[in-house]
């Protein structure tokens, strides 16, 4: 159940995003049994994303139903007011994005000395520069591969030198075995392979998988 950060193997966190909502326990059971490595929970507040979707009382009977790592992603104005609730709801994960966070180092903080992992998120346009001082803080960097709202966007390639730098960043700071890299968005067995190559070590994907009928050979092409 709890999560360990494990850069030097390659996870695949399918998104509930794409599941049936009137099923989500059973579509959970259904990729922990396809050998998902986490859960990834998209949570959308219609503010800080043109869309709506779930929140702690969700996660909250989520977490009863499965062993996954809940890996739960923030996609909400001022997260700061609402880590608590994530927490009790049973996340072991929490990413919020840079650019919803005035005071981004107290949010990682509160999140850290709640006592689950961390993440920061980057919209497709937001510079590296915005987390360089806060890197010794996360366990996890998501860089977004499409802009947040919506499953089923396409792939934006300018990413990719995006994710190089990060890693590039990491080593130079010793950071590479200590923080995971998660992409997010349009990922496909061919795009999963591209940003493998650029040095992802998380892969969230919702179409990708929901969308097939074989959820454990999707999750393994992924994987690559
Ligand atoms: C997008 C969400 C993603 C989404 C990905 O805002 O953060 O997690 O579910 O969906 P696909 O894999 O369909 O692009
Ligand atoms: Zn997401």
């Amino acid at each position: 159940m709890a999560i360990v950060i494990e850069p030097q193997r390659v996870k695949v966190a399918p998104s509930l995003l794409s599941a049936d909502f009137a099923e989500l326990g059973a579509e959970l059971q259904r990729i922990e049994a396809a050998g998902a490595d986490w859960a990834h929970l998209d949570v959308m507040d219609g503010h800080f994303v043109p869309n709506l979707t779930f929140g702690p009382p969700v996660i909250a009977r989520l977490r009863e139903r499965t062993r996954l790592a809940l890996d739960t992603h923030l996609m909400i104005a001022e997260p700061g007011r609402y880590i608590g609730d994530f927490v009790r709801a049973g996340s072991d994960l929490i990413t919020v994005h840079v650019e919803a966070c005035t005071h981004l180092h107290r949010v990682l903080t509160q999140i850290k000395d709640a006592g689950v992992k961390a993440g920061v998120a980057l919209n497709p346009h937001t510079p590296l520069a915005m987390i360089e001082h806060v890197l010794g803080l996360v366990d996890l960097v998501l860089i977004m591969t499409v802009n947040p709202g919506f499953g089923g966007q396409r792939f934006i390639p300018e990413v990719l030198p995006k994710l190089r730098r990060l890693k590039a960043m990491l080593a130079e700071a010793g950071l590479e075995d200590r923080v995971e890299v998660e992409v997010d968005g349009g990922i496909t067995p061919e795009t999963a392979a591209l940003c493998r190559e650029a040095g992802a070590t998380v892969l969230v994907a919702g179409t990708a998988v929901f969308g097939q009928p074989d959820l454990a050979r999707a999750i393994a092409a992924l994987r690559g």
